[in-house]
């Protein structure tokens, strides 16, 4: 999985979805080692919990169980310092697992200072072994691999940690090794068949689970987090959007003081969300620009402006750069060369307007926590990303801009919430995501407006059908690919040569991997039979059975 997301890292894994225009702009190249460690935001919440990941596929699976028990949580690297942390009021920490072995040379150590804290701990899987490790308990390989469900025993069925739980519960296990023997002032809390113990804790609150409460499949997993969260760190559950909505507009008001702030809109939810907070902190002294690029989707500009102009106490710049993208991209058919042209272009109209406009201090953006967490967790998959940014457009003067990043530690659902609280429409808050150059990487081959047109008129199809089916809120997303090949049919009693569409559709936690969607076969027969009927040019329609990895979510 890493491999197949680091490979694409530089041009594509985001899980937001609007142009980043620091991104376009270089900004992120320039100021990526502040702005990962010093928070745009300085603080962030009142209690935290922070999750220590070992390089499981599950750690961001874990901040977002914390996130959903309204506890604040960071993620960082097992070989970060608590210390780093100096801008959260840490209540516990959570270890996860990981796909090493303590006994191995190199395998990654629990940070001393995360030993030293005296904090409530809670070792999963590879982080329990790492306890045990270093506290002087033993490890061993199992006799057999326990992977899959297995039932829990407790010994002391009146842990806080099981608190409201019954004595037996099914978990999910996958592991190799396990904890011979617990360290000194530990003991076992629990058994399953193949471990005698599946669960270990002392009386300090250092907890250790070997199965993984985080995913669906341990079904009081989230009881069991709540109980470390609530009953072991006393963490009180502030972490809402409420309360998100009051510390940020705060934080940003004073940073901005006087300043004058500007904000790209796409219409996605992400910069909506940003637009609103900000104006909600700095009134008039934002400025939103929505630059119809001629990539969107039918009645996408006419939506977006509608959804704004309401707002009649926003100041909202519309510029019509159709032409200006469309001519750059005459000719190319190069995946990449089509983003650099888009991202350069979007830098030339943002920055005309930016000049325009007069003095502009701030730039405020939709960064996402898993963006952060991606440019965090591996440096050689930011400095490919770096890189690929670098040859986008080069470092104008817009660069001077401070950002304002005020997402930049919520994941895609809470941003969603906080959308909803602020009271923008449920429509827009559940958009699906639509990637920044638009229609342009949905479109194999040069992109010309009669494409576009074409394109436009089957994707419509595809939304209309999907949201007719209920299905929309369930798919991550949902669209139409024009490819380049054309091919044989008949309608009526005449040969036709068309174009082929293909549909995609994929479910997702957050981008970084995603299942094509088990569509109905009465859904997909619509779409197909619509497509086929009220777009002339297309005489068929395929249905994309790729998963991501080893596909990507957008063809190009
Ligand atoms: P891929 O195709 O890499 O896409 O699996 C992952 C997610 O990111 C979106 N995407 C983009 N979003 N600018 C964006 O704002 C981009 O250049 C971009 N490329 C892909 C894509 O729609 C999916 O949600």
């Amino acid at each position: 999985m890493a491999d197949a997301a680091s490979s694409t890292a530089g041009r594509r894994v985001r899980a937001s979805d609007d142009v980043e225009v620091s991104t376009y702009l270089g900004i992120a190249k320039e100021r990526s080692a502040p702005q990962v460690d010093r928070p745009v935001v300085t603080k962030v919440h009142d209690e935290a919990i922070v999750v220590v990941d070992f390089g499981s596929q599950y750690s961001r699976l874990i901040a977002r169980r914390v996130r959903e028990c309204h506890v604040y949580c960071e993620i960082i690297p097992h070989d970060a310092p608590l210390e780093s942390l100096k801008h959260l009021t840490i209540k516990g920490v959570i270890l996860s697992g990981g796909p090493a072995s303590v006994y191995e040379a190199d395998a990654p150590l629990i940070h001393p200072s995360i030993l030293a804290s005296g904090l409530p701990i809670l070792g999963i899987c590879y982080g329990m072994q790492a306890l045990a490790h270093q506290l002087g308990g033993q490890v061993t390989p199992g006799a057999h691999r326990e992977y899959g469900h297995a039932v829990l025993h407790q010994n002391t069925p009146d842990h806080p940690l099981f608190h409201g739980l019954p004595p037996s519960l099914p978990v999910w296990m996958s592991h190799g090794d396990h904890v011979a023997t617990a360290p000194p002032g530990f003991r076992s809390l629990g058994y399953t068949e193949n471990s005698p113990i599946a669960v270990m804790g002392n009386d300090k609150g250092v907890l250790g689970l070997q199965f993984h409460p985080e995913v669906v499949h341990t079904p009081a997993g989230k009881t069991i987090i709540e109980n470390f969260l609530y009953k072991v760190c006393g963490c009180h559950g502030t972490w809402t959007p409420g309360n998100f909505i009051a510390e940020n507009t705060q934080e940003v008001r004073q940073r901005v003081g006087d300043g004058r702030v500007l904000c790209a809109l796409s219409g996605g939810v992400d910069s909506a969300v940003v637009a609103t907070l900000v104006h909600k902190a700095v009134g008039d002294q934002l400025t939103c620009i929505f630059v119809n690029n001629g990539l969107l989707r039918r009645e996408e500009p006419e939506r977006v402006l509608k959804t704004f102009r309401a707002r009649n106490d926003l100041n909202l710049a519309y510029v019509d750069a159709t032409e200006e993208f469309l001519g750059n991209l005459r000719g190319v058919t190069d995946p990449e060369e089509k983003r650099k042209i888009i991202g350069r272009t979007f830098i030339n109209v943002f920055e005309r307007e930016a000049i325009r406009l007069g003095q502009v201090d701030f730039l405020a953006q939709g960064t996402l926590y898993p963006d952060v967490i991606e440019s965090k967790t591996s440096e050689s998959k930011a400095s490919s990303k770096i890189k690929t940014h670098h040859n986008v457009g080069g470092l104008p003067e817009v660069m001077k801009l401070q950002l304002i990043e005020p997402l930049r530690y919520l994941f895609k659902d809470e941003v969603r919430e906080v959308g909803i609280a602020l009271g923008l429409p449920e429509e827009m808050v559940y958009r699906q995501p639509f990637p920044g150059p638009g229609l342009a990487i949905r479109i194999i081959g040069e992109v010309t407006a009669e494409k576009l047109e074409v394109l436009r008129a089957a994707d419509w199809v595809v939304m209309d059908e999907i949201k007719a089916a209920g299905l929309y809120r369930q798919l991550w997303q949902s669209f139409a690919v024009l490819t380049d090949s054309r091919s044989v049919g008949v309608m009526g009693d005449f040969r036709t040569y068309g174009n082929v569409i293909a549909i995609r559709a994929v479910t997702s936690e957050d981008a970084m991997t995603a299942d094509w969607a088990r569509l109905p076969h009465d859904v997909l027969a619509r779409i197909s039979s619509r497509i086929v009927n009220e777009v002339p040019q297309v005489n068929r329609v395929v249905y994309d059975i790729t998963s991501k990895p080893p596909g990507t979510i957008e063809w190009e």
